[in-house]
């Protein structure tokens, strides 16, 4: 590599061999996630370029086949110097999975994950290195809100959105972090393969992904930088992505043992008891109908609602929509009827037989959901049975890819 220069060890030009060994050993890899990006590529480049200096770096860039052309443009930096790598994927999407694979791809002992856009700060790579290096420390994030940290120009209602977020990963996590939502960040390489395995993948949020994968605490440090404005190009963060880290919640907070899909359904039917409840209260007081008649269309104003919930939500890679609407409103009144009927059968059971009410109450619960959310997945909505089926399904690209570009 030309742009690098050897480490000059007396002990290690005495040999050879060694001497190319140290010369190839890279500090850092700094993987760049790219979706049409081709204006900010050559900046963010001559950018890293300048902010890294001496150190031996590498930027693998990992790009979705960009229709705007960004992997040619990254090729033709590739292929004039040897630091700087593509990895194109085809038929693929995904920010978190980009990066995964970018770090899988390089043998550097730190890697280092951040945007294409130019809003992530590249000055101050080299002190976040220092301080992984010098605390033993795991992972460093570039934090907007620490000291010396700030939003920069961001909208009240994105600001919101990412406070949001943020508390919710907090608890994922199970760590104190200022910034989790950070798409900023600086790992050792031997840490992302202690959790390479158990990461979801899915969605924007590979930090709080990888945190919350470890079996242990994890060593953490925060850098302060300025968060800047777009360049070029537009945002890619849309509502779906918020449904993804609701998924990636869902699958952590049930330790990977529960499918990520049936959290989110048993989420929805929660919501839906609200729902059920507040509509009985309001036909039994205000309406004074009958218990029964209440009860009833109680339980049918949550199950329409669930159905609805479910179909943008639960199954949003699979929507139905027109006349398979119907037909899959009527099947979903059907299945949950009879798991209605299944869940106080069964609970009514285990009472007779010296349950208690509560335990009792529960079981039937857990019996009416399962039955619910098996039998929607396979008639109503139809997926894929194997979890190695929905990680497919869920990563190719949507049909309403456009919304992207
Ligand atoms: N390969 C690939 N595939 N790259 C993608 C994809 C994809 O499907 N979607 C987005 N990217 C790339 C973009 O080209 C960009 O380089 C980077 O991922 C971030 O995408 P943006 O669209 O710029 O996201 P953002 O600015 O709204 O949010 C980012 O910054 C936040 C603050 O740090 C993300 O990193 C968030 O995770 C982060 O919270
Ligand atoms: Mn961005």
């Amino acid at each position: 590599m030309m742009n690098h220069p050897i480490e000059s060890n007396p002990r290690a030009l005495a040999t050879g061999l060694h001497a190319k060994a140290l010369e190839r050993r890279l500090d850092l890899a700094v993987v760049v996630p790219t979706f049409n990006e081709r204006e900010n590529v050559p900046l963010l480049i001559s950018a890293l370029r300048e902010a890294l200096g001496d150190l031996r770096w590498e930027i693998v860039f990992v790009d979705d086949d960009s229709p705007d052309g960004t992997g040619e443009i990254i090729d033709k930096f590739a292929r004039r110097d040897g630091a700087i790598r593509l990895l194109r994927r085809v038929g693929r999407r995904g920010l978190s999975s980009a990066c995964i694979e970018g770090a899988l791809a390089t043998s550097a002992s730190v890697i280092a994950v951040m945007d294409a856009d130019m809003q992530h700060d590249e000055r101050v790579l080299p002190l976040m290195l220092a301080r992984l290096r010098e605390e033993g420390i795991d992972v460093v994030v570039g934090t907007r809100n620490a000291q010396g940290g700030s939003m920069g120009e961001f909208s009240a209602r994105r600001r919101l959105l990412s406070g949001m977020g943020q508390r919710i990963s907090s608890a994922v996590c199970r760590c104190e972090l200022s910034d989790p939502m950070s798409g900023f960040f600086l790992f050792r390489r031997s840490f992302f393969l202690e959790v390479v395995h158990r990461l979801h993948g899915g969605g924007f949020k590979i930090l709080v992904d990888m945190l919350a994968s470890s079996k242990r605490p994890v060593r953490l440090a925060e850098v302060g930088y300025q968060f800047r404005g777009r360049v070029h190009g537009e945002s890619k963060l849309d509502l779906n992505n918020g449904i993804e880290l609701l998924f990636l919640v869902a699958s952590k907070l049930t330790g990977d043992v529960i499918p990520s899909r049936f959290a989110v359904f048993s989420l929805v039917g929660a919501v839906g008891l609200i729902t059920h409840m507040l509509c009985l209260g309001l036909l039994l007081r205000r309406l004074h109908w009958s218990f029964n008649e209440a009860q009833g269309v109680a339980a049918f104003v949550a199950m329409t609602e669930n159905f609805f919930v479910n179909n943008l939500i639960t199954y949003r890679d699979n929507s139905l929509r027109g006349s398979r609407l119907v037909t899959g409103l009527l099947s979903f009144w059907l299945a949950c009827s009879f798991g209605a009927w299944a869940n106080v059968s069964f609970a009514r059971s285990l009472l007779q037989s010296g349950m208690p009410w509560i335990a009792a109450g529960a079981a039937g619960i857990v019996l009416g959901s399962v039955w619910n959310y098996t039998v929607s997945s396979l008639f109503t909505w139809q997926t894929p049975r194997h979890s190695a089926d929905l990680v497919a399904s869920q990563e190719r690209p949507q049909p309403d890819a456009e919304t992207y570009r």
